[in-house]
C-alpha cells in the first residue's frame, strides 16, 4: 500500500523472511512445543549454557540501563580471541553490526556487492539502505566466481559481505581465494557466524590487526545458544570501531543479553563440548542422508546441511515434515530450487528425522 510519509525505496523492498516462532507454530499444528524438533533456523539444540542461565536468574540490574560500551563483556571477548578490547564491538546480534556497517560506510546508491545463495539478510538490509547490489552469483557448487567479484569492484563495488562458512550449504572459503579478494580495493565483511563448526579451518579474526579492509562477525546465536537473547560481536579496524561507536544505538546490548554472553565464555568448556556433540551429530546425520536416493547432502562445515530434492517435491518435503512436528526450511529461490536444509539437533532429533525422510520417500 502507498503512502506519501513512507520513502520511495520502502515500498518495493521484498521482505527478509523469518521464520515462524515455535509457539505460534505449535499453536498451528496442534502440537506441543516439547514435541516439535526445530531444525529450521540452525539454534543450538543443547540451549543456554549453566552459567548463562544462572548468570540470568541472579540478575538484579533489569530496571537499571545496560553499559553503553559493554566493557565487561568486550574485555572477557579480547581475552577470549586475542584480539584488542578497543578493535571489539558487540551488538544485538550479528544482525544488527551487519546493519551498522552499510549505514556507516554505505551512501544510498552505493554499491554493495552480494554473492548468492547466501544469508538473505545481507540482501534485506541492503534494500532497507537503498544501496544498489551488484550481484555475483555463486558456482553451481557454491564456490564464489572470483572474476566475477573482480569484474564488480571494477564497476564500483565498495562494500562485500561473505558468510564463511556460507549459510545455507555450509561450504567454506578457500584461503587463497579470501586473499585475494583481500587485495581488491573493497571493504570485506567475513561473516564467521558458523566458524565454530568450521574448526580447524581458521578464523580471519587476527588478520583484523594487520588491514583496513577487514572486518570479521561472529555470534553467540549458534555456538553460545543464545539466539533468543540476540548478542554478535566483531573485530574491526579501529577507525570504524571508532566511527561505529558514534552512530549505535547507545543501550544496544540489553543487560540480559551482556550477562548470559559472560555465561558463555565463562562456560567455555561445556559449550565447546556441546560443540563437538554437534559436529559429530553432523557426520552422523550426513551418512544417513547419503542412504537416500532422493537427497543430495552438501558436505558442510557448519551445523546445518543442505540437501537437493531429486525426486518429489522439496516444498512438500517440508510440509510432510511439519505435520510430524519435524521444523526444517525450505527454499524457493535461484540456485536454490528444490532445497532444504536441516540444522543439526540432538541424537534423537537425528533419529526421528532420518525415520521420516525414510517413511516420505517417494
Ligand atoms: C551467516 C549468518 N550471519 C548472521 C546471522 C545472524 O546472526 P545473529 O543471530 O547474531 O543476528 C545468521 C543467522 O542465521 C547467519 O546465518
Amino acid at each position: 500500500m502507498r503512502d506519501k510519509y513512507i520513502r520511495d525505496h520502502i515500498m518495493s523492498i521484498k521482505p527478509y523472511e523469518p521464520i515462524v516462532p515455535l509457539d505460534v507454530l505449535s499453536d498451528q499444528l496442534g502440537i506441543p512445543i516439547g514435541e516439535l524438533i526445530k531444525l529450521d533456523a540452525n539454534e543450538n539444540p543443547y540451549g543456554m549454557p549453566p552459567a548463562s542461565i544462572r548468570r540470568l536468574a541472579d540478575l538484579s540490574f533489569g530496571h537499571i540501563y545496560p553499559d553503553p560500551e559493554s566493557r565487561y563483556l568486550r574485555q572477557s571477548l579480547s581475552a577470549y580471541s586475542g584480539v584488542p578490547y578497543e578493535n571489539i564491538l558487540v551488538g544485538a546480534g550479528a544482525d544488527e553490526l551487519i546493519d551498522l556497517i552499510m549505514r556507516l560506510t554505505m551512501a544510498p546508491g552505493d554499491k554493495m556487492i552480494n554473492c548468492p545463495p547466501t544469508f538473505g539478510f545481507y540482501d534485506a538490509d541492503a534494500q532497507v539502505n537503498n544501496l544498489e547490489i551488484l550481484e555475483v552469483r555463486r558456482k553451481s557448487d557454491f564456490s564464489l566466481d572470483l572474476p566475477g567479484i573482480e569484474k564488480a569492484v571494477s564497476e564500483g563495488g565498495k562494500l562485500i559481505f561473505l558468510a564463511n562458512p556460507n549459510n545455507p550449504d555450509g561450504g567454506v572459503i578457500n584461503p587463497e581465494d579470501l586473499v585475494k579478494i583481500l587485495s581488491l580495493p573493497i571493504l570485506v565483511v567475513l561473516d564467521e557466524a558458523y566458524i565454530e563448526f568450521a574448526s580447524p579451518y581458521q578464523s580471519l579474526a587476527p588478520e583484523v590487526l594487520n588491514r583496513d579492509n577487514l572486518v570479521v562477525l561472529r555470534t553467540f546465536s549458534k555456538w553460545g545458544g543464545l539466539a533468543g537473547l540476540r548478542l554478535g560481536y566483531g573485530f574491526f579496524p579501529l577507525p570504524l570501531a571508532i566511527a561505529i561507536m558514534k552512530i549505535k544505538q547507545p543501550y544496544n546490548v540489553s543487560v540480559a543479553a551482556a550477562e548470559a554472553g559472560l555465561g558463555v565464555l565463562e562456560d567455555r568448556l561445556i559449550v565447546n563440548k556441546r560443540l563437538g556433540l554437534i559436529i559429530w551429530e553432523r557426520e552422523k546425520l550426513m551418512a544417513g542422508l547419503n542412504q537416500l536416493d532422493y537427497l543430495v547432502p552438501y558436505p558442510s562445515r557448519a551445523n546445518f546441511i543442505l540437501c537437493k530434492v531429486l525426486e518429489g517435491s522439496a516444498r512438500k518435503l517440508k510440509e510432510d515434515l511439519t505435520q510430524r512436528g519435524i521444523l526444517i526450511r525450505y527454499f524457493n529461490k535461484p540456485g536454490l530450487e528444490d532445497h532444504v536444509r536441516f540444522s543439526i539437533g540432538k541424537p534423537e532429533d537425528t533419529e526421528r528425522l532420518l525415520a521420516a525422510l525414510e517413511v516420505l520417500r517417494p
